[in-house]
């Protein structure tokens, strides 16, 4: 699944001073103003900004944040769903969540890598999330209590995902932006997977039905908040879509997401949980319900129905494979020994890299 959130993407810690791209604390001298008419002119033109280019604080720690917090969500996100491998109803559904579920370990290391470009270490970024310094999407504090939730996960949680990822593809940074072309093609999968388990529930027995029912009922809402708040609520949208991070505001991705669902729901035979959802002629456009932000922010200070237990099990899985690293890293170092480097003359290196 997963998730860059909109709910991540606007936390920005970033001052004033930030958000004019300067360094904190530092005038800019001449030098840095020119620097500064580079950047913002590559970002004009829709160039990519590659690790190597210069680039302003600001813009390196706002993407750091959400680079680490979308690496973060993919890693949780493994946890809900991986909770129904053991129980599913049969060898195929099986086969097909242990892929998707190692596609979010995979997600979670491609973002890690990509974060690494700019000068900070996984380890780094997993001991914030330890330490609770920072966040995941606060969709994975929700339980996952019945088999058809594998699938309402697929169709709403993945699919709101690829709503707000797909324009990440146009990110101005380049690692993150080529990240996240392999990351929505294999979200896409996850998407129509979690669909088809759904239609097959919503046509089987009448128990069935009701499960995925269920299942829609409870992720839904949630799924919405996924997008963060409205936007006259969002402080620091305005600065990330500047930079071109970020390319819609929370409430148009959050509208596009509503209208591509409401007919899905209909083909799956499977009631929306908002009375308020019409179509609107004028707009063009689906209206909806409002939303209890109230749980929303509940959940992100860590009252959510599973906020401890995710957190948990996550340190816990880290230490557990304390060996598999410590191994990783004596094979490497064991590689990499002057006596190794001698033996192989730097002609034969450059031939076979
Ligand atoms: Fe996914
Ligand atoms: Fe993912």
């Amino acid at each position: 699944m997963a998730a860059v959130t909109a709910d991540q993407t606007t936390q920005s810690t970033s001052g004033t001073a930030e958000a004019a791209g300067q360094a904190v604390g530092t005038a800019p001298d001449a030098a840095d103003a020119a620097r500064l008419a580079v950047f913002d002119a590559a970002v004009a033109a829709d160039d990519r900004i590659e690790p190597r280019d210069w680039m302003p604080e600001a813009y390196r720690a706002t993407l750091v944040r959400q680079m680490a917090q979308h690496a973060h969500s993919e890693i949780i996100g493994m946890q809900p769903e991986a909770n129904w491998i053991t129980r599913a109803p049969s060898l195929r559904r099986k086969a097909i969540l242990m892929a998707k579920v190692q596609d979010e370990a995979g997600h979670g290391l491609y973002l890690y890598s990509a974060a690494e470009t700019l000068g900070t270490s996984r380890e780094e970024l997993l001991d914030k999330l330890h330490a609770g310094r920072q966040r995941y999407s606060s969709i994975f504090n929700y339980p996952t209590l019945t088999w058809a939730d594998v699938g309402a996960i697929g169709w709403l949680v993945d699919g709101a995902a690829i709503t707000n990822q797909v324009p990440l593809c146009r990110c101005s940074y380049g690692p993150y932006a080529r990240a996240m072309v392999r990351i929505c093609k294999e979200e896409s999968f996850h998407q129509r997977q979690g669909y088809e388990l759904l239609l097959a529930l919503s046509r089987g027995t009448e128990a069935q039905h009701a499960m995925a029912q269920d299942a829609v009922d409870r992720w839904w809402w949630p799924s919405l908040m996924m997008f963060g708040p409205p936007d006259d609520a969002s402080s620091h949208s305005e600065q990330s879509m500047a930079w071109k991070i970020k390319r819609h505001s929370n409430d148009e991705l959050r509208q596009r997401f509503v209208d591509i669902a409401v007919p899905q729901a209909e083909a799956l035979g499977l009631t929306l949980p908002d009375p308020d959802i019409r179509w609107n002629e004028e707009r063009g456009q689906h209206d909806f319900g409002a939303i209890d932000w109230t749980e929303f922010q509940e959940v992100l200070k860590g009252n959510g129905p599973c906020n401890e237990q995710r957190i948990t099990q996550r340190r816990r899985a880290h230490e557990e494979g304390a060996w598999v690293r410590d191994a990783a890293a004596a094979y490497a170092a064991k590689h990499t020994t002057p006596s190794t480097r001698t033996a192989q003359p730097a002609q034969h290196v450059e031939e076979t890299a």
